[in-house]
C-alpha cells in the first residue's frame, strides 16, 4: 500500500475503511469560513488571496480529517483568467458578461489575462506544503460545458435555453468555445499539477441537461481530450470525472473518457455502479447531501447501504453533490467517524 488511501483507491485498490473526502467540504456551512469571508472581500478576492484560500482548503481538515484536501477555488476562475468579468452576488450566484457570438469569442484570450489568476498555483503549492503526506490534495476544474454554460447564459440558468440554442444553432462556432475551453482547461490544470496537486477533478455539473448525441459532442469528447493530453504530460497523475446527471451515460464516461475515477450524483444506485462501472474505474460517491442536513440514524443508514455496495470494489466515499450551507458540521464530524470503523 501507498502512504495516501486515495490514491491507492484511484490504483484500483480496495479498502475495509473507504477513504472519503466531501464535496465542498469548504464554505458557508463552517463558522471559521463565514468569518474569514467576511474580512477577505469579494468570493473572488477570496479564491485569488494564497492565505486566505490556503486557510480555506485545511479548515475542513482541521475538523474532520478527510483523506483529502481540494484546492478552495471556483471553476469560473477559467473564464475570469480569459478575460471575462466574473462577480458572485448574494442570494444570485455567479454573474458574468455574456459571450453569445463569434465577437464575444474574439476577445478571449489564453495569454492575456491568465496572470490574474496566477495565484491559485501558489495556493496549491502553500497547501501541499502544509498538508500531511497521508493526506492527497486535488486540484479542480470545471468542464468546457459546464463552465460554457456560465459563459454564454452569464448566470446559472433553469433551463439552458442560451447555450443550447447557441450550441445547436452555430454548431461549428460553439465547438470554437468548447475548443479554447479544452486549451484552457488543460493549462490550468497541468499548473496546478506542477505546484504539487496529487489528483484532478473535473466537474461537469450540467451534463445531463443534454441530448445523446451532444453529449457525445460537448461532454465526452473534450473531457477525453482533456485527459489524454493530461495522461501524456502527467503519466502518474490522476483523474476523477463528475459527469452529474448523465444516467446511463455514466457507462459511456466510463469507457471512453479515460479517467481513472468516476463520481457518481444522488440518483445513481450504488448497486447499478458496482455492477456496471468498477470494473472499469474507481466510483466515487454518494450520499445525498440533504441527509447530511438531516443527520441521526437515516444518515448512517444511508451510509452503510452505500459502503456495502461499493466497498467491495475501487471506492471513495463522497456525496453525490456538494455540502449545503445549512449542513450542521457536527454531522459531518459524525459521517467521518462511521466511515473510519470497519463495517460488521
Ligand atoms: O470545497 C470545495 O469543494 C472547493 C471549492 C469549490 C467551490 N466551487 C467554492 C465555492 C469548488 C470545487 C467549486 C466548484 C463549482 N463552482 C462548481 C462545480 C461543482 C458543483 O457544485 O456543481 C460550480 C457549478 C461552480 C459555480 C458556482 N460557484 C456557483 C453556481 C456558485 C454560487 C452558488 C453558491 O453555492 O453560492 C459558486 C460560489 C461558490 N463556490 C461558493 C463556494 C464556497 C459560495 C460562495 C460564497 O462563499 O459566498
Amino acid at each position: 500500500m501507498g502512504e495516501k488511501p486515495l490514491i491507492d483507491s484511484l490504483e484500483g485498490k480496495t479498502a475495509e475503511c473507504p477513504p472519503f473526502w466531501f464535496m465542498r467540504q469548504a464554505g458557508r456551512y463552517l463558522s471559521e469560513y463565514r468569518e474569514l469571508r467576511s474580512r477577505t472581500g469579494s468570493f473572488i478576492d477570496l479564491c485569488l488571496n494564497r492565505a486566505a484560500s490556503t486557510e480555506v482548503t485545511l479548515q475542513p481538515i482541521r475538523r474532520f480529517e478527510p483523506d483529502a484536501a481540494i484546492l478552495f477555488s471556483d471553476i469560473l476562475i477559467v473564464p475570469y483568467g480569459l478575460g471575462m468579468d466574473v462577480r458572485f452576488e448574494e442570494g444570485k450566484g455567479p454573474i458574468l458578461d455574456a459571450v453569445c457570438d463569434a465577437k464575444g469569442l474574439n476577445k478571449l484570450s489564453i495569454d492575456k489575462s491568465w496572470s490574474r489568476i496566477e495565484s491559485t498555483y501558489e495556493t496549491v503549492a502553500s497547501v501541499k506544503s502544509q498538508l500531511d503526506s497521508d493526506k492527497t490534495l486535488i486540484g479542480f476544474s470545471g468542464a468546457p460545458w459546464t463552465v460554457a454554460t456560465y459563459m454564454v447564459e452569464g448566470k446559472s440558468s433553469k433551463d439552458y435555453a442560451a447555450v443550447k440554442g447557441w450550441a445547436y444553432r452555430e454548431t461549428e462556432e460553439f465547438d470554437r468555445l468548447i475548443n479554447l475551453l479544452v486549451v484552457a482547461t488543460i493549462k490550468h490544470l497541468s499548473l496546478q499539477i506542477d505546484a504539487g496537486a496529487d489528483v484532478i477533478k473535473i466537474f461537469d455539473t450540467w451534463a445531463g441537461v443534454l441530448s445523446p448525441e451532444e453529449y457525445q459532442r460537448w461532454v465526452i469528447r473534450p473531457s477525453f481530450e482533456i485527459c489524454s493530453e493530461l495522461k501524456r504530460r502527467y503519466p502518474d497523475v490522476k483523474i476523477i470525472g463528475f459527469p452529474k446527471g448523465v444516467g446511463v451515460g455514466y457507462l459511456d464516461f466510463a469507457n471512453k473518457v479515460g479517467v481513472d475515477g468516476v463520481a457518481i450524483d444522488t440518483s445513481v444506485p450504488p448497486e447499478w455502479a458496482a455492477e456496471f462501472l468498477q470494473n472499469d474505474v474507481t466510483v466515487q460517491g454518494n450520499l445525498d447531501p440533504i441527509v447530511l442536513i438531516e443527520g441521526g440514524d437515516r444518515m448512517i443508514d444511508q451510509a452503510r447501504k452505500i459502503r456495502k455496495s461499493l466497498q467491495s470494489g475501487p471506492f471513495i466515499f463522497n456525496l453525490g453533490h456538494g455540502v449545503l450551507p445549512a449542513t450542521p458540521v457536527e454531522n459531518l464530524i459524525k459521517l467521518a467517524e462511521f466511515l473510519r470503523v470497519p463495517l460488521e
